[in-house]
């Protein structure tokens, strides 16, 4: 085994104390030395690592870089592999590149930043370094085209569970594919895919998410006021991002492997964020004002107009107006 993956196993299941550079040194039969170069190496790769003599290494409290070893700690599900990246533009497009070259379902794309992170509607998704959790699933689904639109769905259910789980507070869904915590939005989901022209079926789908794990030091730009985190603060943010990747992971599995069961619609409209707000309808840049009133068995959102009228929205966007 690589020193560098050795020493990082090693500080991942320390979680946060140190772990003796002397012990592993002695273990691979190697010098002192190489233990710390394989350190530097380390922090060169972004994580925040301290040395104390006599003490050992750690990753400390404020490493934001989270290794794979941290997420399988928690995965409990089989047949997950995890590729990593520092930087790039987008998850999505990085895993589309290895879908062509072949790679095989459940490879899942991880990134510390993205610098061209896209959301729907042609949006970017604003994916600073370190604060957020930025991955694509890749999928290989037998479903017909009308039910690929399942697989963001029963992912928004996933991601609630699993944030749920390393916070106390309860997110809920705004139709489509927003996670919001409160009144901020804390996740976005993009499911992209491409289609067999014979068949009419998908070939591959590659599921986004996006998801604000804490505030960003340079704080969201003009994003401020309608984004919110899932953490106050970064304190072992890295731990926490493995205990969410693995929980999305553990969560979506099964729930994408019933589709097209709808089983999990209930609690979908369980979660919804929208029910009883004022909203606008979005349609061709155009704002209409209506009322959310529910969202439907077929988790189509039922709307009033301000005219009176009302409409069961298929899909579209959706923007909350402030309350005044
Ligand atoms: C939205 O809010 O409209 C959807 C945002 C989806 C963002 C995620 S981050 C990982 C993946 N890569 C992307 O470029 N987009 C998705």
């Amino acid at each position: 085994m690589d020193v560098k993956e050795a020493l990082l196993d090693r500080m991942v299941e320390a979680r946060g104390d140190f772990t003796s550079g002397e012990s592993l040194s002695e273990e691979l039969g190697i010098s002192r030395n190489a233990v710390s170069k394989a350190a530097s190496q380390l922090r060169e790769a972004g994580f925040t690592i301290e040395s104390r003599r006599k003490m050992g290494y750690r990753l400390t409290e404020h490493n934001l870089r989270c290794p794979t070893k941290c997420i399988r700690q928690y995965l409990k599900s089989d047949g997950f592999s995890f590729v990593t990246a520092d930087s790039v533009v987008s998850t999505n497009t990085a895993l589309r590149e290895l879908a062509s070259d072949g790679a095989c379902e459940w490879t899942v794309f991880l990134a510390g930043e993205q610098t061209g992170g896209r959301g729907r509607w042609g949006k970017t998704f604003f994916s600073p370094r370190g604060t957020g959790v930025y991955m694509s699933i890749l999928l290989y689904p037998s479903l017909t085209a009308s039910d690929a639109r399942l697989i963001t769905t029963c992912a928004a259910v996933a991601v609630c569970r699993a944030i749920e789980k390393v916070c106390d507070k309860k997110p809920l869904i705004k139709w489509v594919n927003d996670i919001y915590i409160g009144n901020k939005k804390v996740c976005g989901i993009l499911t992209e895919g491409a289609f067999n022209a014979e068949t009419g079926s998908l070939s591959h789908a590659i599921l986004g998410i996006g998801i604000n794990l804490f505030p960003p030091r340079e704080g969201f730009g003009t994003l401020t006021g309608i984004a919110g985190t899932v953490l106050k603060d970064e304190k072992n943010a890295w731990d926490v991002k493995g205990q969410l990747v693995a929980a999305i992971c553990d969560n979506f599995r099964p729930l994408y492997e019933k589709l097209p069961d709808t089983g999990f619609f209930e609690e979908y409209r369980e979660r919804s964020y929208l029910s009883g707000k004022k909203i606008e309808v979005i349609r061709n840049g155009e704002g209409r004002s209506a009322v959310a009133l529910e969202i439907g068995g077929d988790l189509r959102l039922h709307v009033r107009y301000g005219d009176g009228s009302e409409e069961w929205l298929d899909s579209g966007e959706v923007s909350v107006k402030p309350e005044l």
